[in-house]
């Protein structure tokens, strides 16, 4: 048996990340014009997304966070999505924007959006970190995309693997030994 191994590459770096950060920020800022939005953040991914797209965003904001898990399959993507944590405000009336950290299969987006909109919100938007649009497996489009990749596994900027690498500044494409055994 070879040594495990898991090798990190920088795709984006901290000063890429924010640069592209302000640019969906501006995006958002133009497209409410001024109107109170709520954030929804999705744990634990998007926690550090959230926090840095939130403090550029100039109209007035709430926020909270739900956490979703799929059960079925992988323990990353696909199966059956439930809450694990709600959010804990009522949306009625109200701009709501979802804030994830990738969209991959579109099982939890699509999931959550419907789960949101018949709560009464105005409107349900996506700002996604990453999209991997090549994965889907259900129709769903974000609204603000920061970077699209093709497949593969990234780490980093509250991305992990099995709870590992969230805190790292920039996006690392993952690989691991099994890669290259091919399993
Ligand atoms: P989806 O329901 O398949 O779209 O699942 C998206 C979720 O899977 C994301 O919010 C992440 O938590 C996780 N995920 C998908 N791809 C990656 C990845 O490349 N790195 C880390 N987490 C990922
Ligand atoms: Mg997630």
């Amino acid at each position: 048996m070879p040594e495990s191994f898991e090798r990190l590459t920088l795709l984006y770096d901290a000063a890429s990340i924010d640069a592209r950060v302000r640019e969906m920020a501006e995006q958002i800022n133009a497209r409410y014009a001024g109107e109170p939005v709520v954030v929804v953040g999705v744990l634990k991914g998007a926690f550090i997304f959230c926090a840095d797209l939130m403090r550029r965003l100039t109209m007035p904001l709430e926020v909270d966070f739900v956490r979703l898990a799929s059960y079925g399959r992988s323990s990353t993507s696909g199966g059956e999505i439930k809450f694990t944590k709600d959010i804990e405000m009522p949306l009625a009336g109200k701009h709501v924007l979802i804030v994830e950290d990738i969209i991959d299969t579109g099982l939890s987006m699509d999931f959550l959006c419907k789960q949101l909109a018949d709560r009464q919100a105005v409107s349900v938007s996506i700002a996604a970190f990453v999209d991997k649009p090549s994965r889907r497996e259900v129709p769903v489009k974000a609204d603000y995309v920061g970077f699209c990749i093709a497949d593969g596994f990234i780490v980093g900027y509250g991305l992990d693997y099995a709870e590992r690498y969230r805190e790292l500044p920039g996006i690392y494409e993952l690989a691991l030994n099994s890669d290259a055994a091919g399993l």
